[in-house]
C-alpha cells in the first residue's frame, strides 16, 4: 500500500497534504513517509520467522539520521561503507553490534573507529583488506569478525551501473579462490572469519540470481567446513528491486522465502542488506514547475528540481514516475520533457511524459526515497533540498534546506 495517495483531488503523503509541505516548505523538497520505511523493513524482518537473522539497511541509500533512527527503534541493524556512515548510525541510536561494514577500500581510521565502538562484523573485499584488518586490530589487541565478500559470478540482470555480482567487476574476490583467502584469515592472530558476504547488485526483479548466488556461497561453506573453519553467518546483501514504473519485483516474502528454501538450514544465521526496497517507494521529490517552454520539437517544462537533486535518470536512465501533485481538470495533456536548470543536456528528470501542466504546478517525482538525496549534489552552487518526514498528519523537517553559508563557508580566499 503506497502512503502516497489522492484525497479530495490532491495528493496526500499519509495524512499530510504535499501541497501544503511545498508551501510551508518550499520545493524541491524530499518527503518520506515514516509508516512506509517502517512497514518495509518489518516485512522483511518477519519473513524470515524463526530462522536466526538480522536485516541491516544500507545506510547509503537514504542516510538521513531521522530515517536511521526510525529503524533502529525497530531494532534494525546497518550496512555501512565508511566512517561517515557509521558517525550516523551512531548518532541515530543505532546499535554498533548490529552493524556490518562493506566496501571495498576501508581506511585504516575507519577500521580503527569501527573496531572501538564494536561492530559485528568486517565484509572485507580483497588480500590486501584482510592484511590491514589485521594490522590494525593488533595494535588495538582486538579480534575483528571478518566476512569475506565473494563474487559468485551470476548475472543480476539490472542495469550494468548497478551490477555488482559479475567477474569483472571490483567487488569482492572470485569465489573459486575464496577458500585460499579464508585459510589464511583463519591463521591470522586478530582476525575470525564467522560469514560468508556476497551481493550481486541492486534493483533486481528476479528471485533466480539471488538463489543461484546462495547456491554457490552454499557450496563455499562446505568447502570451508573441510577446512575446518566453521562459518557462523551468511550474509546475502541486498538488492531486491522496487516498481519505478511496470517492473514486477517479487514480494518480499517471496525473496526470503525461495532463500530459506535453499538454505533449508534452521541454524544459519542470515544477514541481509535491503536498501532500495526499503526506502525507494517510500519518498517522493516535489518540484515546482518554473516555465513551459515549448519548441517546434518538443515540450520542454523547467522545474526546479534538477540532476544535482536527484541523478538518477541522468546517471542511468533511469525512469521515475512524475505525476501532478494537484491533476488539473481543465487543459489537454500534452507531452513533455522535464528539464532543471542546471546547465548539462543530460539535465532531465524524465522524458515524453503525457502531462497537463501550467507554469507554477508542482510535481512529484515518485520512488525518490533510494539514492536520491544520498546522491544529491551542489552542482551549479545548488542548495541542497530540504527533507520532510510525515508520521500520519505529523509534518518533521528532518534536514533544513542548505543556505549560501553552507555552500560557500568552507572555502578561503588565497591572501594576496
Ligand atoms: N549491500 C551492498 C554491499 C551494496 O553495495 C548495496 C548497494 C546494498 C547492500 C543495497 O542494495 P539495494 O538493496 O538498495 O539494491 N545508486 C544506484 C544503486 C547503487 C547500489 C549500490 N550498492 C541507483 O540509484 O540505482
Amino acid at each position: 500500500m503506497t502512503p502516497f495517495t489522492y484525497q479530495n483531488g490532491t495528493l496526500f503523503a499519509e495524512n499530510v497534504s504535499l501541497a501544503q509541505l511545498a508551501e510551508n516548505y518550499g520545493t524541491p523538497l524530499y518527503v518520506y513517509s515514516r509508516s512506509e520505511l517502517e512497514n518495509r523493513w518489518k516485512a522483511f524482518d518477519q519473513a524470515f520467522g524463526k530462522q536466526p537473522h538480522l536485516v541491516c539497511y544500507a545506510v547509503k541509500t537514504n542516510s538521513n539520521i531521522a530515517v536511521l533512527n526510525v529503524l533502529a527503534k525497530l531494532g534494525a541493524g546497518f550496512d555501512i561503507v565508511s566512517q561517515g556512515e557509521l558517525e550516523r548510525v551512531l548518532r541515530a541510536g543505532g546499535d554498533p553490534k548490529k552493524v556490518v561494514f562493506s566496501g571495498v577500500a576501508k581506511q585504516p581510521a575507519e577500521i580503527r573507529r569501527a573496531l572501538e565502538v564494536g561492530i559485528r562484523c568486517f565484509n572485507i573485499e580483497s588480500h590486501a583488506e584482510l592484511d590491514r584488518i589485521q594490522q590494525v586490530a593488533e595494535e588495538m589487541d582486538q579480534v575483528a569478525a571478518v566476512s569475506i565478500r565473494v563474487n559468485p559470478d551470476v548475472d543480476a540482470k539490472t542495469h550494468p551501473y548497478i551490477s555488482t555480482g559479475l567477474k569483472d567487476n571490483k567487488f569482492g574476490v572470485d569465489i573459486n579462490t575464496a577458500p585460499e583467502l579464508y585459510q589464511q584469515a583463519a591463521n591470522c592472530s586478530h582476525v575470525n572469519p564467522v560469514g560468508i558476504d556476497c551481493h550481486i547488485g541492486s534493483q533486481l526483479t528476479e528471485i533466480t540470481p539471488f538463489v543461484d548466488a546462495l547456491e554457490r556461497v552454499l557450496a563455499l561453506k562446505n568447502t570451508l567446513q573441510e577446512q575446518g573453519i566453521e562459518i557462523h553467518h551468511l550474509d546475502l546483501g541486498g538488492g531486491l528491486g522496487i516498481t519505478y514504473t511496470d517492473e514486477t519485483p517479487p514480494a518480499i516474502s517471496d525473496y526470503i522465502g525461495a532463500l530459506l528454501d535453499k538454505l533449508n538450514d534452521p541454524d544459519m544465521e542470515v544477514i541481509i542488506e535491503p536498501g532500495r526496497a526499503i526506502a525507494g517507494n517510500a519518498g517522493v521529490l516535489l518540484t515546482q514547475v518554473e516555465f513551459l517552454k515549448p519548441t517546434e520539437h518538443k515540450n520542454f517544462a523547467i522545474i526546479d528540481a534538477a540532476m544535482n537533486d536527484l541523478i538518477r535518470p541522468a546517471l542511468y536512465q533511469s525512469y521515475q514516475d512524475i505525476v501532478a501533485v494537484t491533476p488539473r481538470e481543465d487543459g489537454l495533456q500534452a507531452q513533455w520533457d522535464l528539464v532543471g536548470p542546471v546547465c548539462e543536456t543530460g539535465d532531465f528528470l524524465g522524458k515524453d511524459r503525457s502531462l497537463n501542466l501550467q507554469a507554477g504546478d508542482l510535481l512529484a517525482v515518485k520512488s525518490a526515497g533510494a539514492y536520491g538525496f544520498t546522491m544529491a549534489s551542489n552542482y551549479n552552487t545548488r542548495p541542497r533540498a530540504a527533507e520532510i518526514m510525515v508520521d500520519g498528519e505529523q509534518t518533521h523537517l528532518i534536514r533544513r534546506r542548505e543556505t549560501y553559508d553552507d555552500l560557500i563557508g568552507l572555502e578561503t580566499l588565497i591572501e594576496e
